[in-house]
């Protein structure tokens, strides 16, 4: 198998996974796979960090092996203890029984929950060092990006900085290891801010509170542990993350997610409007139908554009129920700040409105403008619809 080097005595030894349908078990990656990337250090001490998902070990561990011996190994540097980059440590641990693990004080008892390990652990703090030969790296912790318990290791003489979840992307590697091999950058960035609104969006504060603290380090390369190594721009792909972090704040970019749901048509054709009435005001809608979009697609949508327009019928005296999906993962995800009307068709009750206030009521969103409709649109409606289309599109624009 070939080495693949990240430096003259850094590699990259982690596994691509294009077989797992949902990460986490809840976001699809059917089509663009992900990567869990390790990388092992040979210095006078041998060191890994970050592992990989229980999967294709036999393809893991021979990667190792081609770098050093498992018995040779003494550190195993766990920056996070979620599965994704812990799953094979039970079997490592009976291949390099002498190897301590490295990992903040909040992971120790993780470790024993999730794997039963108690013993050869090393807990460091933040900012702590470790000598292994020719240099001395250091650990950084980062709370909350992406669990509690997370911590970023660096390399000062390469300047490689090992960020883990921060700065990571889905996206299984095609090919290329690097920012600079791989020409369709328009790929992995969207893969990058779709990874950033299912799994990070949450902890935005973190996020900018670790770029913050980041920021006094030199940093050649980003080494994540899923996605592209960032060794053209690193600066790239910090950027990317602190101007999706701030949307919480500023609310995001000129634009318009047209949510919409309808049981037969009647809200669609409300819908219509209402985009006719955005596209008059010179924004392009992003539109979703929301029963057959999945929300790790509506997600980074939601978060990139201030506007939103929610257009769901009644159903059962409350929403319709793959909108509630929506707006609930939008609540979880903590996604702020946004202008927003409501449109949407009932029969005997009313009641979807009301919904969607209270569901968003913990993200500040603005509503300026609703329109609560019985049964089918009439021409009146209609013309309304596409006055709320122009309303929501002019606030979504300053
Ligand atoms: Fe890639 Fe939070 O694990």
């Amino acid at each position: 198998m070939r080495e693949i080097k990240i430096t003259d005595d850094i590699f990259w030894v982690g596994v691509n996974d294009r077989t797992t349908d949902l990460f986490e078990g809840l976001w699809p990656i059917e089509t663009t796979g992900i990567s869990y990337n390790s990388y092992a250090i040979k210095d006078q001490k041998n060191v890994l960090i970050d592992l990989a998902k229980a999967f294709k070990t036999d393809d893991y561990f021979d990667q190792i092996s081609n770098i050093f011996p498992f018995a040779d190994i003494n550190y195993i540097i766990l920056n996070h203890m979620e599965p994704d980059h812990t799953g094979v440590i039970k079997t490592l641990r009976m291949l390099s029984p002498r190897a301590e693990i490295v990992c903040t004080p909040k992971a120790v008892p993780l470790l024993k929950d999730y794997y039963g390990i108690t013993e050869g652990i090393r807990p460091v703090n933040d900012g702590e060092t470790l000598d292994i030969g020719s240099r001395t790296i250091s650990f950084h912790h980062v709370p909350f990006v992406h669990w509690p318990e997370t911590m970023v290791t660096y390399d000062p003489k390469t300047k490689v900085l090992f960020s883990c979840d921060a700065f990571g992307g889905y996206g299984a590697l095609q090919g290329a290891l690097f920012d600079d091999e791989y020409p369709n950058m328009v790929f992995y960035e969207k893969e990058s801010l779709r990874y950033y609104a299912n799994i990070v969006a949450k902890f935005a504060t973190p996020v900018l509170n670790a770029i913050k603290k980041l920021s006094s380090i030199e940093i050649a390369c980003i080494a994540p542990s899923h996605g592209l190594v960032w060794r053209k721009s690193p600066a790239r792909i910090v950027e990317l993350y602190r101007t999706w972090a701030e949307y919480g704040t500023t609310g995001g970019e000129k634009g318009v997610t047209l949510l919409y749901g309808s049981m037969y048509g009647n809200t669609e054709i409300m819908m219509n409007a209402v985009a006719e009435g955005i596209s008059s005001a010179g924004v392009c809608p992003e539109i979703f139908d929301v029963a057959r979009n999945h929300p790790s697609y509506m997600l980074p949508a939601l978060l990139v554009n201030k506007g939103v327009a929610v257009g769901a019928p009644t159903y059962e005296v409350s929403l319709f129920p793959y909108m509630r999906n929506i707006l609930e993962k939008t609540a979880l995800k903590n996604i702020k700040n946004k202008k927003a009307v409501y449109f949407g068709s009932y029969g005997w009750s009313k009641g979807a409105l009301k919904k969607t206030r209270e569901l968003t009521e913990p993200l500040d969103w603005q509503f300026i403008g609703d329109l609560e409709f019985a049964g089918g649109a009439d021409s009146f409606a209609v013309k309304k619809g596409f006055e709320l289309g122009r309303l929501i599109a002019e606030a979504a624009s300053r």
